[in-house]
């Protein structure tokens, strides 16, 4: 069993306590276990154009599109499978995958982990999580329109590569950026769209629409438990378009 395997029992275990007692998703430090010998599933490189989610990264980590490149300390260009059922994109790395260079591994990864495990899914075996931005702003701060658009090419070409079968936006920030609009998560939220990509499939014509969903982001859960509700519902939704 994986690590990852475990983790995922262990919240699946834990959560139906909470689930009698009504508490979706409680706040708690997730237990850490180690991959059982040689089950730990080494990652293929795959090429798509030429282009790979590897080179991809390289190319971020050598970024100086924007002016955040002189205040990060690793860049995040996302991590998880290949063709994934599932993109989650978030708005931009905080303190904590500043420092580690992974996406959401501070206490709202933490929490948008168990989100994720609640209805199937992991970066461990079939989502691919990243942001749309990928270094941190600097305090925190919703990162600038010429940041996210420095930084969508990068995007885009891993969304070429991934062909992910759905999207989770996650976030007013995400969720404005991909579809284009400055309409509130409070009405983003919770329905699919249609997402159009804006890159050119291998064979001709244009590459097929992705279904997408937002939800409110796991910090604003953190910060405001009122919207653990409505973020379950969505992820109900967002389950049983999946059919897993
Ligand atoms: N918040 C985000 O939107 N992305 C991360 O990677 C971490 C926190």
């Amino acid at each position: 069993m994986t690590a990852e395997d475990k983790t995922r029992l262990a919240t699946l275990l834990d959560m139906s306590g909470d689930f009698l007692r009504d508490e979706h998703w409680r706040e708690r430090e997730a237990p850490a276990f180690e991959d059982d010998a040689a089950d730990h599933a080494a990652q293929t490189a795959m090429e798509v154009g030429g282009d790979s989610l590897e080179t991809i990264a390289a190319e971020v980590c050598g970024c100086r599109a924007c002016g955040l490149c002189d205040l990060r300390i690793l860049p995040v260009p996302g991590e998880g499978v290949q063709q994934p059922l599932l993109l989650v994109i978030g708005e931009a790395p905080g303190s904590e995958e500043d420092e580690r260079g992974k996406p959401f591994v501070g206490v709202a990864g933490q929490l948008l982990d168990r989100m994720l495990a609640s209805i199937h899914l992991s970066r461990a075996t079939n989502c691919f999580i990243t942001n749309t931005v990928k270094c941190r702003p600097p305090g925190n701060r919703d990162p600038s329109p010429d940041e996210t658009a420095a930084c969508a090419r990068f995007l885009a070409r891993q969304m070429r590569i991934l062909r992910p079968a759905y999207i989770l936006c996650v976030g007013r920030i995400a969720a404005q950026t991909m579809l284009h609009t400055s309409e509130g998560i409070g009405r983003l939220r919770g329905k699919f769209f249609d997402y159009t990509p804006d890159y050119q499939p291998d064979n001709a014509g244009d590459a097929p629409a992705i279904p997408l969903i937002a939800t409110y982001h796991p910090s604003a859960l953190l910060r405001d438990a009122s919207l653990k509700r409505p973020a379950w519902e969505d992820l109900k939704t967002l389950l049983a378009r999946l059919q897993i």
